[in-house]
């Protein structure tokens, strides 16, 4: 399965339930029984599997799942993805119109309350966000303690989790109004941790926010102001930021939103759990691709260089990074625009050398039949990477610029965990492989 399971209205000539008929019919061969077990969404419970049993003292049927490769843990109603056809929307809204038309803070609104602002909405959500984009001072004395050369998205995940022994109230998950005070927290202070960050790798001092700038352009000033009083945002820079948060908003049950859910599943605080999606966003395999990208082209070098690059690939001599995805089976819509993107602020910028590395390198692995047969497409870190890049954000900084768009996403996934009656605290089973029971020996029998 490489997609979302569609929702209901996407479920043209099937209902939900058809009178009982929707239901699998498993026989146990060791026992010669037979069990009706009822289909809903396309799924069957996995609890209804341990009625399945030998003798009745038997634990049950359990389903082994790694990775979980084909097990819904939850159900959403956040993002919905069609890994086949390419297909990425937030609460229904297609990316392509949320990139185009909207802006980060609309879109993180959408995908918390599940509706587009109305303009009073909208203002009031901006102003409660960027109300909270200050820090304690104390956080500057943690970031302060980090090695110089301390990678950013440790020091994040870290100032992150510390939020927490500040803001002693956001254990009181089951209050609405508490729940939603630390999402305003975390959406307005990720950036301002994240710069934090930054400017204590390059030995800068820290520069607090400014809320007259939109977002992005806070952030933009937070990292890179220098001695001017008033720093000047460049407007195609911003926005070429802002859609870049959008497009990394949400992607629904992912590492990172599974870490979040299941650590908030314990019921702590939301500055915890958010340290832990971080940390599982931290990894290579998950938010740290991009980076990669940028040393497979630096270690191309030129075009000349590409095909013997593309046949030590086929030859399963290393991966082509930026390719290839668990869900997408077709182009990551997220890296169409992306694509786009890359233009514009190229403009800007200067164009990125590797750049021309990168297209010719797609256009040949678009033709060829081992990618074409694994179906494998750019995804969305092929040309983000190249994009931060040009506007000098060093490659450290890739999965910390991640984090603080995903964050929206997190929060999200976290309150609808908690106000969803199937959910409880995560912890799956396992299948018992170790020795059976023996005595204790002492150590000198040993
Ligand atoms: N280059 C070359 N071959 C590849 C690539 C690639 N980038 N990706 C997959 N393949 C091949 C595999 O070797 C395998 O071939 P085989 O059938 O001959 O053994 C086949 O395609 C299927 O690949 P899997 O590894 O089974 O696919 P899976 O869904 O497990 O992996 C993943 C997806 C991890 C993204 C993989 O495609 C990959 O490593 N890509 C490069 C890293 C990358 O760009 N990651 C970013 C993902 S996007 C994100 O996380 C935000």
């Amino acid at each position: 399965m490489t997609s979302t399971p569609p929702p209901p209205s996407e479920k043209k000539d099937k209902p939900l339930s058809s009178g009982g008929k929707d239901t699998l019919t498993i026989t146990d061969n060791r026992t010669g029984k037979q069990y009706e077990v009822p289909i809903e969404n396309d799924t069957i419970r996995a609890l209804d599997l341990r009625q399945i049993k030998v003798k009745d003292e038997d634990f049950g049927l359990m389903t082994y799942d790694p990775a979980y490769m084909n097990t819904a843990a939850c159900k959403s109603r956040i993002t919905f993805i069609d890994g086949d056809k390419g297909i990425l929307r937030y609460r229904g809204y297609p990316i392509e119109q949320l990139a185009e038309k909207g802006n980060y803070l609309e879109t993180a609104y959408l995908i918390i309350y599940g509706e587009l602002p109305n303009k009073a909405q909208y203002e009031k959500w901006v102003n409660d966000v960027m109300m909270h984009t200050l820090v304690h001072e104390n956080i500057k004395k943690f970031v302060d303690g980090f090695h110089y050369d301390a990678h950013p998205m440790g020091m994040l995940v870290s100032t992150v989790a510390a939020l927490s022994t500040f803001y002693t109230d956001a254990k009181n998950i089951k209050d609405p109004d508490s729940r939603k005070l630390q999402i305003f927290r975390l959406v307005g202070k990720m950036p301002t941790l994240a710069a934090f960050a930054y400017r204590h790798s390059v030995g800068r001092p820290y520069v607090y926010p400014d809320n007259e700038l939109s977002y992005a352009g806070n952030f933009l000033n937070m990292l890179f102001k220098m001695t001017e009083v008033k720093y000047k945002v460049n407007p195609v820079l911003e926005r070429a930021l802002d859609i870049l948060f959008i497009l990394h908003a949400d992607h629904e049950q992912n590492c990172s939103a599974s870490a979040m859910r299941s650590v908030g599943s314990s019921q702590v605080d939301p500055y915890s759990s958010t340290a832990g999606a971080a940390a599982a966003l931290y990894g290579p395999l998950h938010g740290g691709a991009n980076a990669e990208v940028l040393y497979m082209l630096d270690e191309i070098g030129s075009k000349n260089n590409i095909p013997a690059f593309i046949k030590s690939v086929k030859e399963g001599k290393g991966k082509l990074m930026g390719f290839g995805h668990r869900i997408y089976k077709n182009y990551d819509p997220r890296a169409k625009i992306i694509k786009q993107l890359a233009d514009e602020v190229f403009e800007v910028t200067g164009r990125n050398p590797k750049l021309d590395i990168a297209l010719e390198l797609e256009r040949i692995a678009l033709e060829d039949e081992y990618f074409v047969k694994r179906k494998l497409y750019p995804n969305v870190d092929f040309y983000s990477g190249l994009i931060y890049q040009a506007m000098q954000f060093p490659v450290e900084m890739f999965p910390v610029l991640f984090a603080i768009g995903r964050t929206s996403g997190w929060v999200a996934q976290w309150e609808e965990m908690l106000l969803d009656a199937d959910q409880k605290i995560a912890r799956p089973r396992q299948i018992y492989l170790g020795s059976g029971s023996r005595d204790y020996i002492m150590m000198g029998k040993r």
